[in-house]
């Protein structure tokens, strides 16, 4: 019976790594809690959800639109935040500013 038990082994570990890789791949499983009813990007839970695993919430205020795209471009991968997001989130960021112009 121990050439089975090996099998069985065998086949529980692959499934489990199929399933670990599956739930932490971006854009599967953990995407759906970002995109809104009418199936846009919700940045606002995005950006609340992503910015704040390391530090307290930086504010759309503290930045310009030209430190937010900085910004974004050197945090957003520590986030997890998906590429395509990227440009969405920093939209979303500019808007929620109200300081257009740099400083
Ligand atoms: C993996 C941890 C982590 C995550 C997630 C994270 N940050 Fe940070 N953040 C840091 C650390 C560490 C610092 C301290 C300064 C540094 O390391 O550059 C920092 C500092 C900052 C600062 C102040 C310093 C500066 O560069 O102006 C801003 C603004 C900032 N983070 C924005 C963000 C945004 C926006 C996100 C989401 C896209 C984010 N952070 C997600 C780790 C993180």
């Amino acid at each position: 019976m121990r050439h089975l038990d090996l099998e069985l082994l065998r086949v529980a570990l692959l499934v489990g790594l199929l399933a670990g890789g599956l739930l932490l791949a971006p854009g599967c499983e953990t995407t759906s809690q970002f995109i809104a009813a009418d199936g846009s990007l919700d940045c606002q839970v995005l950006y609340a959800r992503r910015c704040s695993q390391c530090h307290a919430l930086y504010q759309p205020d503290d930045f310009s639109d030209e430190e937010w795209v900085q910004k974004v471009k050197r945090y957003g991968p520590r986030a997890g935040i998906h590429p395509e997001w990227r440009p969405q989130l920093i939209e979303w960021l500019q808007r929620a500013n109200d300081r257009p112009a740099g400083g």
